[in-house]
């Protein structure tokens, strides 16, 4: 019986909320308002869908179904275009560290993301092979904080839920981990993400004693 380790993406392998938050501060500016970081902060975690919803909310704009799926369509390839020549110097400190320990010890490793982006995004920063399983926006039905997206990896990887480990940057992702009956690592800030078990403001501060006392 093995430990599962679930990784989130977006702020936790790679720093893409800055891109994320460049596309829809340029939609809300194109539509007439403004958007700033700390408006960000609630789109961590949430499906691009949802995202939307809560920029018009912000900029009390209405929009037809058409309307809507275009400005889906804007934001995502605007978002691609910030993306497009992202490579392995966007890993966070010391992502690789814990990956390579972990793949040494052989543990079953998984991603579990809103994302859509996720397979092209771990391709071009060469982060592929570490993961045994991806579970990404392309497969769940329920976003964050429902536990779906982390109990398909957990089945995936074939460990049960309560020995898998959540590292997630975003409070609804926590709230997932939770939901999942995971074990959930914050990284960030401890204020922020105060229902995670643990809190880390980043994989530099995570020692190797700390992940092999995770490791069963
Ligand atoms: C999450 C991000 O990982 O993915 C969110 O934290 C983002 O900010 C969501 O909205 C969906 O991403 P994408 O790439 O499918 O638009
Ligand atoms: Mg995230």
């Amino acid at each position: 019986k093995k430990t599962g380790f679930i990784f989130d993406l977006d702020g936790v392998i790679v720093d893409t909320a800055k891109y994320h938050y460049l596309a829809w501060r340029k939609l809300a500016n194109a539509l007439g308002f403004e958007f700033t970081q700390e408006q960000n902060e609630q789109f961590k975690g949430v499906s691009r869908k949802r995202c939307l919803e809560i920029l018009l909310d912000i900029g009390g704009i209405h929009a037809s179904q058409e309307q809507f799926n275009n400005w889906l369509i804007e934001k995502n390839e605007d978002y691609l275009s910030l993306i497009e020549k992202m490579d392995e110097s966007e890993i966070l400190p010391d992502v690789q560290k814990v990956l390579t320990l972990l793949k040494k010890h052989n543990m079953p490793i998984a991603l579990g993301s809103a994302s859509k982006n996720a397979r092209p995004i771990l391709e071009k920063v060469k982060l592929m092979d570490y993961f045994d399983v991806i579970v990404d926006g392309t497969h769940v039905t329920k976003a964050k904080p429902d536990p779906e997206v982390f109990l398909i990896a957990a089945e995936q990887l074939g460990v049960r839920p309560e020995d898998c480990v959540v590292f997630e940057d975003a409070v609804a992702g926590i709230e997932a981990a939770n939901n999942a009956g995971m074990l959930s690592i914050g990284i960030g800030e401890a204020k922020v993400l105060s229902k995670a078990k643990f809190v880390f403001a980043n994989f530099t501060e995570i020692d190797v004693k700390f992940i092999n006392r995770l490791m069963k």
